[in-house]
């Protein structure tokens, strides 16, 4: 049985990872410091050790724990806005959290990584759908962490054989199907848990559309959603991969469509059969018009395809969790 360590595994990507690990038989360990992750999220069947990354004293006693065959990272801050007011806590989090998490499998001889990494390193796109080969110039401290983290991961590859694959989410959305786990940031700011949430309160306060004058069919940001358990398997894709061809790559992960927040708020009234109040404010701060996914290198190269693609499956699964939440 192939042992996983899962970096972040309490988090909302990471705890959908555990689940789909476990169901597939893997021994499954869960590092978190619980931060910004949930101990109801923590799977039966998961061994857990609660530590920081940025105490090498953890990460070296969770490693010490077993052989661990490949470690999964998803553990970082994920904030944008956060990361561009204290940037000193991202970069410590997320890059020299992640270096001490590498230093100690390389001297464990752990050859394996799949890392957490994100559309952010694009930046603003120059093209769309954007692919691979896009400049990596990052507009905030949170996307130069990404970057920063693939950039050592190709000289660790290199210097140490560490063989890593780089997965850019785009809009990670949706929940387990089953409605057990699901998405809980706190601030929330992704749009479809701000949505359901507050449709489902009732609450008086509006949805704020940010912008609805940007060059896109109707004004408002276009983004790539993609499912939280197409996320998980292309994790598992990806493993294969490594094992199959050592080295070091990065893929997209989105579902190659992109929808509007209008779009999004309309399938959401749909979904719900209710009307959701909405109200335009302005622009925030480097946020593009369009950002879209080209997946064809996973579809290629990792048999990666998504199977939920369209906005009223993903807020099905989203909703069963949101009416019902366990944290
Ligand atoms: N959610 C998205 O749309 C999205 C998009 C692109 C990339 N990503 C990346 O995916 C990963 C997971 O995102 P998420 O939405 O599940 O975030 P999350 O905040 O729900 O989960 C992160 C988990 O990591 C843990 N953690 C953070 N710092 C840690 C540290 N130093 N030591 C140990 N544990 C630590 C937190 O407690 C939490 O359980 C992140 O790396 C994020 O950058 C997410």
């Amino acid at each position: 049985m192939e042992r996983i360590l899962v970096c972040g595994g309490a988090g909302y990507i990471g705890s959908h990872m555990v689940k789909r690990l476990l169901n597939e038989g893997f021994d499954v360990t869960v590092f978190d410091s619980f931060e910004t992750g949930h101990r109801e999220a923590l799977q039966e069947g998961a061994a857990v050790f609660e530590g920081t990354l940025n105490n090498p004293a953890d990460v070296n006693g969770v490693l010490e724990m077993k052989p661990f065959d490949a470690v999964f990272h998803f553990a970082a801050r994920i904030q944008v806005g956060e990361s561009v007011r204290q940037p000193s806590l991202y970069y410590g989090n997320n890059v020299a959290g992640t270096l001490n998490l590498l230093q100690a499998m390389v001297a464990r001889g752990i050859g394996r990584f799949v890392f957490s990494s994100s559309a952010a390193v694009y930046g603003t796109p120059l093209e769309i759908p954007i692919r691979e080969d896009h400049p990596l110039v990052p507009i905030n401290p949170y996307g130069w962490t990404k970057q920063m983290v693939e950039q050592i991961l190709a000289d660790f590859w290199r210097a140490y054989g560490l063989a890593s694959v780089s997965l850019r989410y785009f809009n990670a959305c949706g929940a387990d199907p089953e409605g057990s786990i699901g998405e809980s940031h706190d601030p929330e700011t992704h749009l479809i848990p701000n949505i359901l949430k507050s449709a489902l309160s009732n609450s008086s306060e509006p949805v704020l559309i940010f912008g609805d004058d940007y060059p896109t069919p109707d004004g408002t940001c276009v983004r790539d959603y993609v499912h939280v358990c197409d996320l998980a398997d292309a994790h598992l894709k990806a493993l294969d991969s490594l094992r199959a061809s050592p080295g070091v790559r990065a893929y997209n992960l989105g579902n190659g469509c992109g929808f509007s927040v209008k779009q999004v708020l309309e399938a959401a009234e749909r979904v719900l059969g209710a009307k959701i109040e909405r109200r335009i404010a302005s622009r925030r701060e480097g946020d593009p018009a369009f950002l879209v996914a080209d997946s064809t290198l996973a579809l290629k190269e990792l048999g990666w395809r998504p199977r939920f693609t369209s906005l009223e499956e993903i807020l099905q699964t989203a909703l069963r969790w949101h009416r019902c939440p366990r944290y």
